[in-house]
């Protein structure tokens, strides 16, 4: 999926001042035929995106970037992907707190602090123009300073976290490039068991209820891990186990 050799130097970087999104410019440059490895960092975005289309708001001082990737990624590998990244982030901020903050992880790879996020992830996939090559490019937003408001869920911010910590958006880069590359070893050498324990050590779902929205259809139950596949697993009201492959997956409060 990955070429041994993807993982030993660190990626280049091409940082903007300002740019629409940094996942567009991946975009780009892959159908410019260029397919990195390679970061892609703005200082601030004016129109970042978010998964399900949503909006991600930019302002400057947080973290916000794109890994570009040559790539061959059945879907079955996307999903791995996407729990090795949020591992990835986590472990970048346990590097720059000094071990300070150790946050969780909810399905695939929100990474959170408190019930609060404070990093989000987009993967997406595409062809070249002639169709021969494929890519993935891993768009992630870091607070390193802003916690955005955000209706639906709570934000946080590094800085809020830790007031005496000011991290620059470029340093934190240098230390996501060293996590990923050190986290997707594992993802090439086909550790997939071990990427999904490391994720369930370190998810903040356990025993949770969880409401998952994907389009029109909503499934709400009691979380119960990663099958195989690294997919999430559900019991229902009525106790049936669901596997949900793909949806917006927020924890329900529960009354005493
Ligand atoms: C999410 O909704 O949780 C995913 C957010 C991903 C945001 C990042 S910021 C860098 C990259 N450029 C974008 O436009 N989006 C991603």
């Amino acid at each position: 999926m990955f070429s041994d050799t993807l993982c030993q130097l660190p990626w280049d970087a091409k940082w903007f001042d300002e740019i629409d999104s940094t996942s567009a410019e991946a975009r780009r440059l892959a159908d410019s035929g260029d397919y990195g490895p390679v970061w892609i960092g703005s200082l601030t975005q004016t129109g970042g995106v978010g998964r399900l289309g949503r909006k991600w708001i930019s302002e400057p001082g947080n973290l916000y970037t794109t890994a570009l990737l040559p790539a061959d990624l059945n879907p079955e590998k996307v999903g791995f992907l996407a729990l090795t990244v949020g591992l990835a982030v986590r472990d970048t901020v346990v590097d720059l707190s000094q071990g300070r903050i150790v946050p969780g992880l909810k399905w695939p790879n929100d990474v959170r602090v408190n019930g609060a996020k404070l990093s989000g992830v987009l993967i997406e996939t595409g062809l070249s123009t002639d169709r021969n090559r494929r890519w993935v490019s891993i768009g992630i937003g870091l607070n390193l300073a802003h916690a955005p408001d955000v209706e639906g869920y709570k934000t946080t911010a590094l800085n809020a976290l830790i007031p005496d910590l000011t991290c620059t958006p470029q340093h934190a880069l240098t230390i996501l490039d060293m996590c990923l590359r050190r986290r997707l070893e594992d993802l090439t050498s086909g550790k997939h068991s071990k990427i999904r324990h490391n994720w369930l050590e370190a998810t903040d779902q356990n025993g949770a209820l969880c409401r998952v929205t994907l389009g029109s259809s909503i499934i709400e139950g009691r979380f119960e891990g990663l099958d195989q596949d690294g997919q999430l697993l559900l019991r229902d009201h009525g106790h049936n186990l669901q596997t949900i492959t793909a949806g917006d997956v927020e924890m329900i409060k529960e009354r005493n």
